[in-house]
């Protein structure tokens, strides 16, 4: 039987987004969040789950991109890549003379991403294994950095925004798109998963020296679109 068969949406998002991680005490990230990805069994399910109808980011991915207004030649990075969905897009948006580094801490979603992009031919694809620790990606190497359902899967948030932050040119662009959870609203799923509302992801992205920006956003039910810019100096 379908593994799917049976299953509600809400469900099927527990499944996709890590039903497995324990509760997380209020506020704070689930120590095994990330654990189910470091297993090929898990890896293989959620490269086609990351990419199904049943979630909102796979089926708003061209608005997505469309709303990162990318031009050929930039360089981008994709953190928390997952099974390349958005890197692949990206990458033709900013084209053979652009750059798009493909960042996990899965090596199996590494390797997928390198077969995908040698099959498309998109050698402006690069991976990189990165830690909770940061993106292991050159000082100002990018013009943007992107994390798709990655920001509440970060185990030490303030490492990492303080890595992404060195990672970007100065005045470059970090998107996070995020699960909206809101209290009273948000599914048990949700509300147990996620660390933390709209707001206080903000507080802390602006904490770590972001600036909030304006620009193009997806219309988006179940997530946010939040846009920030490292300060030009
Ligand atoms: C829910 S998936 C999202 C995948 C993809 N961005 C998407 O939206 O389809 C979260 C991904 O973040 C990765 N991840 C978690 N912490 C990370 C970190 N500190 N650096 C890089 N990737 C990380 C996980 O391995 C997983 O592939």
């Amino acid at each position: 039987m379908d593994w799917k068969l049976g299953m509600t949406s809400a469900t099927l998002v527990m499944f996709v987004a890590g039903a497995w991680a324990q509760e997380p005490s209020k506020g704070k990230v689930d120590p095994k969040i990330n654990e189910q990805f470091q297993k090929k069994e898990n890896v293989d399910r959620f490269i086609k789950s990351f990419e199904g109808h049943d979630r909102e980011v796979s089926t708003k991915r061209d608005a997505i991109v469309a709303a990162l207004q990318l031009k050929p030649g930039m360089a981008v990075a994709d953190i928390g890549a997952g099974s390349g969905l958005f890197t692949r897009l990206m990458a033709e948006k900013v084209g053979a003379e652009g750059a798009v580094y493909a960042v996990d801490i899965s090596k199996d979603f590494l390797k997928h991403i390198d077969a995908q992009s040698a099959k498309l031919g998109q050698r402006q694809v690069k991976t990189v294994l990165g830690s909770q620790n940061g993106t292991n990606l050159e000082p100002e190497s990018v013009d943007l950095v992107f994390l798709s359902d990655v920001y509440h899967h970060f185990e030490d948030h303030q490492q990492m925004l303080a890595s992404i932050k060195k990672t970007l040119r100065p005045g470059g662009t970090l998107i996070v798109i995020e699960f909206d959870r809101k209290e009273g609203k948000s599914s048990e799923f949700i509300l147990k998963h996620v660390r933390a509302g709209q707001a206080d992801f903000r507080k802390e992205i602006e904490a770590a020296g972001f600036q909030s920006a304006d620009g193009p956003k997806p219309e988006l039910k179940e997530n946010f679109f939040a846009r920030f810019r490292k300060p030009a100096e």
